[in-house]
């Protein structure tokens, strides 16, 4: 059997910073209440128009493409995650495949939310790992500004959530780099603790006559059972990749977890006695930025020179489904 390694990584976001001041002029909600609940400072907004889901994922691509020195041609194969796809249907990975100019190979969409990264990574290793690829394009890409509820009801999304778009090339490994292991879990009976509910096959006509009136519009989240169950899953799950790979918390360089709450990371720092230099967060520049951000997160991490070679790292995720996951690397 094979292993995966990543090859490249890359990164986009929208050129638009909005600041928590700039924030509290559309909904009612303050810099220091942002700050002290979430540690988000700013967050991009994508430009109607110019951005879309697709073509910022295609931008993080490109650049994970030049930093693994592939070019189109020798990509095998596409995975896509994202909540916020350009359509209901075709997924953004056949849109990817067409704007990179790439031959007609398969793409794969990803429906995991704040999860779809560790699944997208989970599936490309199995590719990878039993030799059907050799190089595989993970996209994670998020346009979330655009549905946002300004009301006091929605504020809770508005605050947290952002734009961005993070890429990887996945490669089949030559050394003893490699991805240890994934683990996914998911909990349907959470489903709608955190949900886009609209459009739906719930009634006969999919766009009803008043969606535009009805809450099923927004994203709805119950903010509280989210940040607990986060802790709690992704815990266990960080856990549950080191008992697999036989490692300890002592073992790990550096965690990546999913930025979704600045207070959510401290709670797993805590939890695993990490030192400050051990757990990377990134929130405070970018909010949550769904799938992309554990991508984001890397970029930033080796740009700051965080990462060097033979590391451990763990990313784990925690999101919408209920879904979870972790990943154990060796840098
Ligand atoms: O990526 C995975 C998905 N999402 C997450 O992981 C998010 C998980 N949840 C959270 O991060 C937190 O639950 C939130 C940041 C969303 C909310 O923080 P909280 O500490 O759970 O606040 P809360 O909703 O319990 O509200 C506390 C207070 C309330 O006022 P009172 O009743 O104490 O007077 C709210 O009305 O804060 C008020 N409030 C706000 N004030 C200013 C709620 N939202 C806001 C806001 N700005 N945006």
């Amino acid at each position: 059997m094979y292993s995966t390694k990543i090859a490249g990584v890359g990164k986009y976001v929208p050129e638009r910073i909005v600041t928590n001041k700039e924030l509290a002029t559309m909904v009612d909600t303050s810099d220091e209440w942002i700050t002290e609940r979430t540690g988000i400072k700013q967050r991009h907004w994508f430009e109607p128009g110019k951005d879309t889901t697709s073509n910022m994922g295609v931008k993080a691509a490109r650049k994970a493409m030049e930093n693994a020195n592939v070019t189109k041609d020798d990509i095998d194969f596409i995975v896509f995650a994202t909540l916020s796809p350009d359509y209901i249907f075709p997924g953004c990975g056949v849109l990817a495949q067409k704007e990179l100019g790439m031959d007609t190979i398969g793409a794969l969409d990803i429906r995991n939310q704040c999860s779809g990264f560790i699944y997208g990574l989970s599936v490309a290793d199995q590719f990878i790992k039993t030799g059907m690829y050799k190089n595989i394009l993970l996209i994670c890409s998020e346009v979330q500004s655009n549905t946002f509820d300004l009301s006091d009801e929605g504020r809770s999304m508005a605050v947290i959530f952002g734009d961005g778009a993070g890429a990887l090339v996945l490669q089949r490994s030559e050394d003893d780099s490699k991805i240890i292991n994934t683990k996914m879990h998911s909990q349907g009976e959470y489903a709608e603790e955190l949900i886009l509910a609209e459009p739906s096959t719930n009634h006969s006509k999919r766009i009803k006559d008043d969606i535009l009136t009805d809450n099923g519009i927004w994203p709805y989240m119950n903010g509280r059972n989210v940040f607990r169950n986060a802790v709690v899953r992704m815990t266990e799950v960080i856990n549950e990749s080191l008992t697999a790979a036989n490692m300890t918390k002592k073992e790990l360089d550096l965690v990546i977890p999913h930025q979704a709450n600045l207070r959510i990371s401290q709670a797993v720092q805590k939890k695993f006695e990490l030192e400050d230099d051990k757990i990377f967060n990134n929130i405070q520049n970018y909010g949550n930025t769904t799938a992309a951000s554990i991508p984001i997160a890397l970029c930033d991490a080796l740009e700051q020179g965080k990462i060097k070679k033979g590391d451990v790292l763990c990313f784990c995720a925690f999101g919408s489904g209920f879904t979870w996951g972790s990943a154990l690397i060796k840098w």
